[in-house]
């Protein structure tokens, strides 16, 4: 029986996030042998959600303090910020000597997504937005959420399994001015099918001579060749005097999923217009949620701002890439060997945590169901989650159900 005003009533039910759903799923599974490769987390070879050294040590320094917890600025830790642009830009980048990169520390990556589309929804009213053909569920709804009208743009072909770059050009050239477009800069989320640095080079010319608005979400900064190959998009923009947006995450690369470190940068084309591109990002965060959290980015601070956590990081991160790419040829070569006429090469062409291989998407519950590995509906496979105790049953399990 129903109490009191039922003035909640009129809300309809919430179908779920189909990533954050199988997560749940996949932890509630009783089997001992379950794999999960659905959600994007880094697993280490020994199926564990890894505590990287250089973040340990961090953490002992951080806790030693015992300054209160006072509330950080809108704009987050000012150390962090600082030590976020050298990584996403490039330590010398003239474009952050010139002061006209404005970077504020964000709730992760979906935080910066959003307080990036609330700034560009205010001052671009009547602008669309675009993503890739397929993108991470994701950046629709917080694009929509922000009051945009999302549309893609062509960027996968389903027949060959790789990027369709031709007619990904010849869509971008089709778009009005300050049209927002989001990119992924490396390892695209889910197909891990990545743009040549030439080819970049060839979009970075259609967004600046067609004034586009290119937003960029970089969340695995050096899980695909290494830290400045994955930035390449960035340093290019920035190259050619371009205007526009970039958000990171540490969730992967530190490993600190739960303590939601992003940033968010406006690069802009002078200092004057980077302080009001501050302000406006400032105003956005005050009204989402006032300020971001402090402990995970004291974290990420402590390790960039010293040189020797910083090596340490940076051999940790190295080690985690070459363990995803070690992971991706063992899954392939136990499908080659388990499936010898069917072709997989496409595989070892994507970079980065994601396998995409659409064709897994309608045996999805099989997988699940009958041998406990866990991916998501798109047919996306998190390479990360593979170790040398599972990746043959892994194989095992998608040639099963392929047959
Ligand atoms: C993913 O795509 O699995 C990750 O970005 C995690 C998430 O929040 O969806």
């Amino acid at each position: 029986g129903a109490k009191g005003m039922l003035l909640f009533n009129v809300l309809s039910a919430y179908a779920g996030d189909p990533i954050l759903s199988m997560q749940l799923a996949y932890r509630d599974d009783a089997r001992p042998e379950k794999t999960n490769l659905s959600i994007g987390l880094y697993y280490d070879d020994q199926g564990r959600i890894p505590r990287l050294s250089s973040v340990q040590q961090a953490r002992e320094r951080v806790l030693r303090s015992t300054d209160p917890s006072m509330y950080l600025p809108m704009s987050g830790n000012p150390a962090y910020c600082k030590a976020t642009q050298a990584l996403v830009f490039g330590a010398d980048a003239p474009a952050l000597h010139e002061g006209r990169v404005a970077t504020i520390q964000t709730v992760g990556g979906s935080g910066a997504l959003k307080v990036g589309a609330d700034v560009l929804r205010k001052f671009f009213p009547g602008a669309q937005a675009r993503i890739s053909d397929p993108s991470w569920d994701n950046h629709r709804a917080i694009l929509e959420g922000a009051g945009f009208v999302v549309e893609t743009y062509p960027y996968f072909n389903r027949d060959t399994q790789r990027l369709d770059f031709d007619r990904m050009l010849a869509g971008l050239k089709a778009l009005p001015q300050e049209t927002v477009v989001l990119f992924h800069p490396s390892c695209h989320n889910p197909t891990g099918a990545d743009l040549s640095q030439a080819q970049w080079d060839q979009v970075v010319d259609i967004v600046v001579s067609r004034r586009l608005i290119a937003f960029l979400d970089m969340a695995y900064q050096g899980f695909g060749d290494g830290l400045d190959d994955d930035a390449y998009l960035v340093r290019a923009l920035v190259c050619a005097n371009a205007s526009f947006l970039v958000a990171n995450s540490y969730s992967k690369t530190f490993s600190l999923y739960g303590e939601r470190c992003g940033s968010l940068s406006m690069v802009c084309a002078n200092a004057d217009e980077a302080g009001r591109a501050l302000g406006q990002m400032q105003q956005a965060v005050r009204r989402n949620y006032s300020s971001p959290p402090a402990f995970g980015a004291s974290l990420v601070e402590t390790v960039l701002n010293d040189a020797e956590l910083a090596a340490l990081w940076r051999s940790e991160l190295a080690e985690m890439r070459t363990r995803i790419q070690t992971m991706r040829s063992r899954l392939y070569e136990g499908l080659c060997a388990q499936q010898p006429g069917v072709d997989w090469a496409f595989l070892m062409a994507q970079k980065g945590m994601f396998g995409y291989a659409p064709v897994l998407a309608q045996h999805m519950m099989r997988l699940r169901n009958e041998h406990a590995v866990y991916i998501i509906e798109s047919g996306r496979i998190c390479v990360a989650g593979l170790n040398d105790a599972n990746v043959d049953r892994v194989a095992y399990a998608f040639a099963a159900v392929l047959k």
